[in-house]
Protein backbone atom coordinates (compact mmCIF):
# COMPACT_ATOMS: atom_id res chain seq x y z
CA UNK A 1 0.00 0.00 0.00
CA UNK A 2 1.03 3.04 -1.19
CA UNK A 3 1.19 6.16 2.06
CA UNK A 4 -0.83 8.90 1.65
CA UNK A 5 1.48 11.90 2.99
CA UNK A 6 1.32 11.76 6.41
CA UNK A 7 -0.69 13.09 8.95
CA UNK A 8 0.85 16.43 10.95
CA UNK A 9 1.31 15.78 13.97
CA UNK A 10 -1.44 18.13 15.36
CA UNK A 11 -3.65 15.41 13.75
CA UNK A 12 -1.84 12.24 15.56
CA UNK A 13 -2.16 14.23 18.57
CA UNK A 14 -5.22 14.21 18.51
CA UNK A 15 -5.74 17.56 17.61
CA UNK A 16 -7.09 20.47 19.54
CA UNK A 17 -8.47 19.11 22.79
CA UNK A 18 -5.66 16.37 23.21
CA UNK A 19 -3.46 19.19 22.87
CA UNK A 20 -5.26 21.73 25.53
CA UNK A 21 -5.47 18.74 27.66
CA UNK A 22 -2.06 18.04 27.61
CA UNK A 23 -1.04 21.98 28.35
CA UNK A 24 -3.82 22.24 30.88
CA UNK A 25 -1.69 19.34 33.00
CA UNK A 26 1.78 20.62 31.89
CA UNK A 27 1.40 24.34 33.54
CA UNK A 28 -0.39 23.41 36.31
CA UNK A 29 3.19 21.27 37.07
CA UNK A 30 5.19 24.41 36.17
CA UNK A 31 3.20 27.03 37.91
CA UNK A 32 3.52 24.83 41.06
CA UNK A 33 7.63 23.66 40.84
CA UNK A 34 9.83 24.83 43.35
CA UNK A 35 12.68 24.25 41.00
CA UNK A 36 11.47 27.06 38.73
CA UNK A 37 9.67 29.22 41.43
CA UNK A 38 13.30 29.44 43.37
CA UNK A 39 13.65 31.85 40.84
CA UNK A 40 12.06 35.46 41.95
CA UNK A 41 11.51 36.72 38.60
CA UNK A 42 9.17 33.35 37.09
CA UNK A 43 7.89 33.08 40.73
CA UNK A 44 6.06 36.36 40.41
CA UNK A 45 4.96 36.12 36.96
CA UNK A 46 3.27 32.71 37.52
CA UNK A 47 0.93 34.20 40.26
CA UNK A 48 0.62 37.59 38.31
CA UNK A 49 -0.48 35.82 34.97
CA UNK A 50 -3.76 34.18 35.21
CA UNK A 51 -3.70 30.68 34.29
CA UNK A 52 -6.51 30.17 32.10
CA UNK A 53 -4.99 33.04 29.68
CA UNK A 54 -1.69 31.24 30.17
CA UNK A 55 -2.65 27.96 29.05
CA UNK A 56 -5.07 29.59 25.94
CA UNK A 57 -1.80 30.79 24.50
CA UNK A 58 0.26 27.65 24.97
CA UNK A 59 -1.94 25.62 23.37
CA UNK A 60 -2.66 28.26 20.58
CA UNK A 61 1.48 27.88 20.08
CA UNK A 62 1.62 24.21 20.03
CA UNK A 63 -0.97 23.33 18.00
CA UNK A 64 0.45 26.00 16.07
CA UNK A 65 3.96 24.47 15.70
CA UNK A 66 2.02 21.05 15.44
CA UNK A 67 0.83 22.11 12.02
CA UNK A 68 -2.75 23.03 13.29
CA UNK A 69 -4.90 25.38 12.08
CA UNK A 70 -4.70 27.88 14.79
CA UNK A 71 -2.15 30.99 14.43
CA UNK A 72 -0.41 32.20 17.32
CA UNK A 73 -1.50 35.22 18.54
CA UNK A 74 0.93 35.83 21.36
CA UNK A 75 4.43 37.49 22.04
CA UNK A 76 7.58 36.01 21.03
CA UNK A 77 9.19 33.45 22.92
CA UNK A 78 12.17 36.19 23.55
CA UNK A 79 9.93 38.67 24.35
CA UNK A 80 7.92 37.05 27.33
CA UNK A 81 11.05 35.32 28.68
CA UNK A 82 13.88 37.59 28.92
CA UNK A 83 12.66 39.41 31.47
CA UNK A 84 12.54 36.18 33.50
CA UNK A 85 16.63 35.49 33.05
CA UNK A 86 15.79 31.42 32.76
CA UNK A 87 18.71 29.89 33.48
CA UNK A 88 19.81 26.38 32.14
CA UNK A 89 19.25 24.41 34.90
CA UNK A 90 15.62 25.55 35.10
CA UNK A 91 15.02 24.73 31.44
CA UNK A 92 16.31 20.91 32.56
CA UNK A 93 13.12 21.09 35.09
CA UNK A 94 10.99 22.54 32.78
CA UNK A 95 12.26 19.82 30.40
CA UNK A 96 11.32 17.54 32.98
CA UNK A 97 7.70 18.40 33.86
CA UNK A 98 7.41 18.13 30.09
CA UNK A 99 8.29 14.68 30.31
CA UNK A 100 6.37 13.97 33.14
CA UNK A 101 3.15 15.04 31.70
CA UNK A 102 4.21 13.36 27.89
CA UNK A 103 4.34 10.05 29.97
CA UNK A 104 1.16 10.66 32.05
CA UNK A 105 -0.91 10.90 28.29
CA UNK A 106 0.90 7.85 27.09
CA UNK A 107 1.85 9.86 24.08
CA UNK A 108 3.57 7.68 21.64
CA UNK A 109 7.57 7.90 21.50
CA UNK A 110 7.80 9.33 17.81
CA UNK A 111 5.27 12.38 18.63
CA UNK A 112 7.48 12.59 21.74
CA UNK A 113 10.24 13.43 20.08
CA UNK A 114 8.51 15.57 18.20
CA UNK A 115 7.26 17.65 20.43
CA UNK A 116 11.03 17.71 22.17
CA UNK A 117 12.63 19.54 19.13
CA UNK A 118 9.78 21.87 18.57
CA UNK A 119 10.41 22.82 22.29
CA UNK A 120 13.98 22.52 21.88
CA UNK A 121 13.70 24.78 19.10
CA UNK A 122 12.57 27.35 21.75
CA UNK A 123 15.38 27.26 24.17
CA UNK A 124 18.24 29.86 22.99
CA UNK A 125 14.85 32.57 23.04
CA UNK A 126 14.09 31.13 26.36
CA UNK A 127 17.30 30.72 28.26
CA UNK A 128 19.59 33.44 29.03
CA UNK A 129 22.96 31.74 29.70
CA UNK A 130 22.49 29.54 26.61
CA UNK A 131 24.43 32.08 23.79
CA UNK A 132 26.88 33.22 26.45
CA UNK A 133 26.99 30.48 29.20
CA UNK A 134 28.24 32.43 32.52
CA UNK A 135 31.82 31.81 33.60
CA UNK A 136 32.72 29.43 36.08
CA UNK A 137 32.92 31.15 39.54
CA UNK A 138 36.80 31.74 38.79
C1 LIG B 1 12.03 26.96 31.99
C2 LIG B 1 11.15 27.10 31.03
C3 LIG B 1 10.02 28.13 31.04
C4 LIG B 1 9.55 28.94 32.06
C5 LIG B 1 10.04 29.04 33.50
C6 LIG B 1 8.47 29.75 31.49
C7 LIG B 1 7.74 30.71 32.18
C8 LIG B 1 6.85 31.58 31.62
C9 LIG B 1 6.19 32.67 32.30
C10 LIG B 1 6.36 32.98 33.78
C11 LIG B 1 5.42 33.34 31.41
C12 LIG B 1 4.55 34.59 31.65
C13 LIG B 1 5.41 35.81 31.33
C14 LIG B 1 4.69 37.11 31.55
O1 LIG B 1 3.58 37.30 31.04
O2 LIG B 1 5.26 37.97 32.25
C15 LIG B 1 5.57 32.65 30.13
C16 LIG B 1 4.92 32.98 28.96
C17 LIG B 1 4.79 32.13 27.88
N1 LIG B 1 5.53 30.97 27.67
FE1 LIG B 1 6.93 30.22 28.92
N2 LIG B 1 8.30 29.41 30.17
C18 LIG B 1 9.20 28.41 29.86
C19 LIG B 1 9.31 27.76 28.66
C20 LIG B 1 8.41 27.86 27.63
C21 LIG B 1 8.37 27.03 26.45
C22 LIG B 1 9.36 25.90 26.15
C23 LIG B 1 7.31 27.45 25.68
C24 LIG B 1 6.79 26.93 24.36
C25 LIG B 1 7.35 26.01 23.60
C26 LIG B 1 6.69 28.55 26.38
C27 LIG B 1 5.59 29.26 25.94
C28 LIG B 1 5.10 30.40 26.51
C29 LIG B 1 4.03 31.22 25.92
C30 LIG B 1 3.27 30.93 24.62
C31 LIG B 1 3.84 32.31 26.78
C32 LIG B 1 2.82 33.47 26.62
C33 LIG B 1 3.46 34.62 25.83
C34 LIG B 1 2.60 35.85 25.90
O3 LIG B 1 2.31 36.33 27.00
O4 LIG B 1 2.18 36.34 24.84
N3 LIG B 1 7.38 28.78 27.55
N4 LIG B 1 6.44 31.60 30.29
Amino acid sequence: MHSAEKPSLYDRLGGVYSIATVVDDLIDRLMVDPRLNANPLVDEAHHRVPPAGFKYLVTEMVCWAAGGPQKYTGRSMADSHAQLKISGKEWEAFLDDFQQTLDKFKVPAAEQAELRAIVNSTRADIVVDSAHPPAANS
